[in-house]
């Protein structure tokens, strides 16, 4: 499912930071939750790549990365910096919208999805999405959660849909799951849903 009015949203939001923090932006580290991975490098699908700081890590170590999302600005930013450091050649960029776009079938060894807002049914995203891993390889998932179960209270995520463990351990039947767990988040208070499977 599309949602035109997320798109506008994005595209206004990251040309603003980037028109005015892009140094700012540059400098933000890649998400732990794939840092502390230890995987072989391959073909990996960034889902929502935003400014691109997975995609770079990835892309310096060695992986070719497919890097998606809807924001034309995001994508313009992260491509100069993937040039900058001499990484073109391992990115490939894609204007998609995850709400339909859907990854080439069992071809990635990596597929990372994070924070990305689903403007239709989770469930159904997080099958397309994983239908991109290839036998053996490997999904990160995380979605900030709208509550903090320790207050009760809003977090930033407030009214918007992201990735829950409910939904993506429900939507992936027979994957072995390394990590499907509730995380305080190392910044901006809440928690965040982590899911890390592996394909059979
Ligand atoms: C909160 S940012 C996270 C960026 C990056 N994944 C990270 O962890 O830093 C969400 C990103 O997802 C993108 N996005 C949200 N919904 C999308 C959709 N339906 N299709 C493509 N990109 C989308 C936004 O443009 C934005 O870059």
């Amino acid at each position: 499912m599309t949602d035109p009015g997320a798109a506008a949203f994005w595209e206004e939001r990251w040309s603003g930071v980037l028109r005015e923090h892009a140094d700012v932006v540059a400098q933000r580290p890649p998400s732990a939750y794939l840092t502390s991975m230890d995987l072989l490098p391959g073909k990996a699908l960034d889902a929502g790549c935003g400014h691109g700081a997975e995609t770079l890590w990835l892309a310096e170590r060695g992986w070719h990365v497919t890097a998606v999302d809807f924001s034309a600005a995001a994508l313009t930013h992260a491509s100069a910096a993937a040039e900058a450091a001499g990484l073109a050649d391992r990115v490939d960029w894609v204007e998609g919208d995850l709400g339909v776009w859907a990854p080439e079938q069992n071809h990635y060894d990596l597929v990372v999805c994070l924070y990305v807002h689903v403007a239709g049914s989770v469930t159904e995203m997080v099958r397309r999405m994983a239908s991109g891993v290839a036998p053996g390889g490997t999904l990160l998932l995380a979605g900030h959660q709208p509550v903090d179960p320790a207050t009760g209270a809003a977090t930033a995520a407030a009214g918007q849909v992201q990735v829950s463990v409910d939904d993506a351990v429900g939507a992936l039947g027979g994957w072995t799951f390394l990590v499907a767990e509730e995380r305080p988040r190392v910044a901006g208070g809440g928690v965040d849903a982590v899911v890390l499977a592996q394909r059979p």
